[in-house]
């Protein structure tokens, strides 16, 4: 079976792109299930029919977006830093919002936060009440010196974002960057989903992100970090909602640098798509994961390896990066691989222009032939047919 969805290529196309990331893991829980996700900027006339048409007869390609006539397919390459390239975020008297900032990522970078910097104030958020181990560790990171407060808000409800934006702004001063880590799992195969955990999962990521942003809009943040998860850009079993929650993050990002670019939003957003982190709360079933780290060569993040990647792609000014530890060589293999040739990433991590691809084979001309000789096939719709083809070649 295979599923097309399209969507329009505009400003906030990206609002759509969590669906991609949804047939991925679609593709991963029924390897007999195909899902493309295509954008396109025109469906004049018969474009639209025709290039599904084409890209029917290469299933394997995820993510496809048209803009002026031109063919573009979704890849990775590697980010070439130097373990010297470091850039820490935080300032001095800096004022810092870590959502989820009570769960394990938030306490491991509050706690690299205040050991870098003094002076610095964090507001950490989460909905529950802070457990007697949670206020323990506030604790100790106050001891440092720095004022450290945590706030009962969920990220999912606008009207409780605006005021807790207000209010950090009312009584520190300024609020310098945000770290949104706030997240939830359901997992479930995507058969089984049911609506609630789907907005459960859903909620923080993106009405949580969208609240942030507007409620942050006019403040002059140095960045604003998302952590995301491979989920969102590779798909996961049993995370249709995750995948798609994470990879709606991904693309806000470079939506998000755009408003920057035009002066209607301050500081550099990056998502990051985090893999399993050896300390995070948010963790696989033993046997899942030691299955799924030996078939991709994946091993669980160390913590200063993590802290370190943050550094690193924030000094590489890019939109979206995908960490990943372990078996480099099986990594790039499964990631980079020669199909999807090598972006700069660096330029924006954008979508990749193809330019490696399959030829069209006879079969597909001899079809061709036939459609023109019965009158199925128009002039123009042949023309358009072989502009995509030779695109692809
Ligand atoms: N840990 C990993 O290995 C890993 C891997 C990839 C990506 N990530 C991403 O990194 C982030 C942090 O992960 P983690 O391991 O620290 O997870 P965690 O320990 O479960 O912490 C997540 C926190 O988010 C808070 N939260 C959930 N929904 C919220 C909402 N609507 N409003 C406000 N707070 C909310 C939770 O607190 P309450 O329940 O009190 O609200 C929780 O403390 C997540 O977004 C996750 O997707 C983590």
């Amino acid at each position: 079976m295979l599923i097309q969805m399209v969507a329009p290529l505009d400003g906030e196309s990206g609002r759509f792109s969590g669906l991609a990331a949804m047939l991925k893991t679609l593709r991963l829980e029924h390897p007999k299930c195909y899902g493309q996700f295509i954008e396109m900027d025109d469906m004049a006339g018969d474009k639209l029919a025709y290039r599904l048409h084409n890209e029917s007869r290469n299933p394997e390609e995820p993510m496809i977006r048209y803009r002026h006539d031109e063919r573009f397919i979704a890849g990775w390459s590697e980010l070439g830093i130097s373990q010297e390239e470091l850039h820490i975020s935080w300032k001095e008297h800096g004022v810092y919002l870590l959502t989820g900032g009570a769960g394990s990522l938030g306490l491991i970078f509050a706690e690299e936060m205040v050991s870098q910097v003094r002076q610095i104030t964090l507001i950490l958020t989460g909905r529950s009440q802070l457990t007697l181990h949670q206020q323990g560790q506030i604790a100790e990171l106050r001891n440092s010196g720095a004022r450290v407060s945590y706030e009962q808000v969920d990220v999912s409800d606008k009207e409780s974002v605006n005021r807790l934006i207000q209010s950090v702004v009312a009584q520190y001063g300024s609020l310098n960057g945000i770290l949104h880590g706030a997240g939830v799992c359901r997992d479930s195969f995507l058969m089984k989903k049911t609506r609630e955990e789907l907005h459960s999962v859903l909620d923080p990521k993106v009405n949580g992100l969208v609240h942030l942003d507007q409620a942050t809009r006019g403040i002059r943040l140095d960045f604003f970090y998302l952590f995301s998860s491979i989920a969102g850009s590779l798909g996961n079993p049993g995370q249709a909602d995750y995948a798609a929650a994470n990879a709606f993050m991904d693309s806000f990002a470079s939506y998000r640098n755009g408003l920057v670019m035009k002066k209607e939003r301050y500081g550099q957003t990056i998502s990051v798509n985090w893999p399993l982190w050896q300390e995070g709360g948010m963790q696989m079933d033993e046997s899942v994961r030691r299955q799924r780290m030996e078939q991709a060569g994946m091993a669980m993040l160390r913590t200063d390896k993590g802290i370190r990647a943050l550094y690193q792609i924030a000094s590489a000014g890019v939109d979206q990066a995908m960490v990943m530890e372990g078996n480099t060589a099986q990594l790039r293999a499964a990631v980079c691989s020669d199909r999807r040739p090598a972006i700069d990433v660096k330029s924006g991590g954008d979508l990749l222009h193809s330019s490696a691809s399959e030829m069209p084979d006879d079969a597909f001309f001899l079809h061709l032939t036939q459609q023109i000789s019965s009158g199925e096939l128009s002039e123009e719709q042949l023309a358009e047919i072989l502009k995509v083809s030779s695109m692809r070649g």
